[in-house]
């Protein structure tokens, strides 16, 4: 064996990235893949479990056809993904239905249903968040009361990363990180609470064993060697969430440490070596891909997802621009947006597109544009966008006090958004902290290759894998004028959801 390479693999909402790396960290190959976001009603998400395995099987079959790549170096595989999702395989592991997934707020009655069934204070103790529609367990709870004919068939239960480990390996497995995002886990134990599956009776044997993330959990299997190009016999490990897998892919593994998301979802996460916990459950506290040791996270739902709708309904001119002067659309926009000054000209942005989770744990939260006026261009309403995406990520950090989490003192951003000098330099300035990113923007998948390499005996624990690969390339301090200046828009948008609750409310209950 000429060197030794490890494969992350992170199973997004916009697609899926595979990508190889050798032992230092370099990256050798890397495919993404793009898949649908199926919306059947207001404020519903699902995706088609099938498209993941597709998204895979293509994102192997390209890095290891890369130059330079020998599937047989490949000493390991680690998987991250979204969260929360619920999968239900049948007897025969066959898929029942598409995936609710965690951005999905359907399903309300069934917290107020969790929260009646296990008792409010024992849901906090044992999971340490309230019945939040987001979390798997509540969406179980919706199929087998909508859809009873589909829960009789199911057999196996299994969030995103997790399905494609079995494609893999056969074997039915999480990891600590992810399981923690089920509300079935009990976060102190790093096990299912029999308490909480007894009291929603849910079948603990519905559910995959669960491990630390860099544990090894099966091999490949020769059917999926046949499709992917792998070879037979390679491990899989845990892997992690895909927060706590970016954790890991930028060196967020230590106490003081944390980092900035703004992929899909907006996150804001800090490294805790012991459990902390918000008595309000407004910001998670889970399980770490670092065995034995945890982080708090404060989620908004909708960031990138903001500007990716404003970019697909209101953005045909800037993709035309784009498409003809051969540029990244995304690029553009961040132009335009820069062109205009801090605060949009008095105009405010309420991300909540698909409801929010940290702060208001809401799922009828709806987005709104406040203050427009007809001097107001698509520029403004786009600057406005993304200043109300970080206030969010804001609410979010302030949030980590109450947990008894300082602020991090290194502060990464990561994601796609993470990529724009303008939306990184707004978070340097509204979360008031100097902002770094790391040389590779990869994230969860190199969080997940990482683990991988830690299972295959390539580092010997996570902090020392992260010790040799991760590296920072670039630092944005705040700008104080700036800092002030966002300074009062800030304090006003953390006030302006509580006046429009009652109409997005209202609004929800039309027919
Ligand atoms: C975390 C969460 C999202 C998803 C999708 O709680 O819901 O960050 O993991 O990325």
């Amino acid at each position: 064996m000429s060197q030794q390479l490890l494969i992350g693999i992170d199973i997004g909402t916009s697609g899926t990235k595979t990508a190889i790396y050798d032992e230092t960290g370099k990256r050798l190959a890397v495919h993404t893949e793009e898949y649908p976001l199926y919306q059947p009603q207001n404020g519903w998400a699902e995706q088609d479990p099938e498209d993941w395995w597709q998204a895979t099987v293509k994102g192997l079959q390209a890095v290891l056809g890369a130059d330079g790549v020998d599937p047989y170096d490949v000493v390991g595989i680690g998987l991250s993904g979204q969260m929360h999702g619920l999968v239900m395989l049948d007897e025969n592991g066959n898929v029942l239905r598409r995936s609710i997934i965690w951005c999905d707020g359907r399903t309300a009655e069934e917290c107020d249903e969790i929260t009646a069934l296990v008792g409010k204070d024992r849901l906090m103790e044992i999971t340490k968040s309230p019945a939040l529609t987001g979390f798997t367990a509540s969406k179980i709870l919706w199929v087998r009361k909508h859809e009873p004919e589909i829960y009789e068939k199911c057999r196996h239960i299994l969030l995103p990363k997790d399905y494609i480990r079995y494609k893999l390996t056969g074997e039915l497995a999480t990891d600590v990180s992810d399981a923690s995002g089920m509300q079935l886990l009990d976060i102190a134990k790093r096990d299912w609470s029999q308490e909480v599956l007894d009291a929603l009776s849910i079948d603990r044997s519905l559910l995959a064993r669960v491990v630390e993330s860099p544990d090894v959990t099966g091999t490949v299997t020769a059917e999926a060697a046949t499709l992917t190009g792998l070879d037979v016999g390679t491990i899989v490990v845990g892997g992690a969430g895909d927060n706590a897998a970016a954790a890991v892919g930028c060196g967020a593994v230590r106490d003081g440490y944390g980092f900035t998301t703004i992929g899909t979802s907006g996150v804001v996460f800090s490294h805790c070596k012991e459990l902390r916990v918000d008595p309000d459950g407004r910001i998670h506290s889970f399980c770490a891909a670092v065995p034995g040791e945890y982080h708090v996270m404060g989620v908004t739902l909708a960031a990138g997802l903001s500007l990716r709708w404003f970019r697909d309904t209101f953005s045909a001119v800037e993709q035309a621009e784009a498409d003809a002067d051969g540029r990244d659309v995304y690029a553009l926009m961040d132009d335009k947006a820069a062109e205009i000054p801090i605060g949009a000209n008095r105009l405010l942005f309420l991300p909540h597109l698909m409801g929010e989770r940290t702060p208001h744990l809401d799922p009828a939260a709806r987005g709104a544009w406040i203050g427009l006026s007809a001097s107001h261009t698509r520029a403004h309403c786009l600057r406005a966008v993304m200043e109300g995406v970080i206030y969010s990520l804001r609410d979010c950090l302030t949030l980590f006090d109450a947990a008894g989490v300082s602020a991090p003192e290194v502060m990464m951003a990561c994601g796609g958004g993470a990529v724009s000098p303008l939306w990184r330099q707004m978070l340097a300035d509204v979360l008031g902290c100097t902002v770094r990113t790391a040389a590779s923007n990869d994230g969860g998948a190199l969080g997940a290759a990482l683990l991988a390499g830690v299972g295959a005996g390539v580092y010997p624990s996570v902090p020392a894998a992260c010790d040799a690969v991760i590296r920072t390339r670039s630092e944005q301090p705040p700008i104080p004028q700036n800092s002030k200046a966002y300074e009062p828009y800030y304090q006003l948008y953390h006030k302006t959801y509580a006046a429009i609750r009652p109409v997005c409310h209202a609004l929800g209950e039309m027919d």
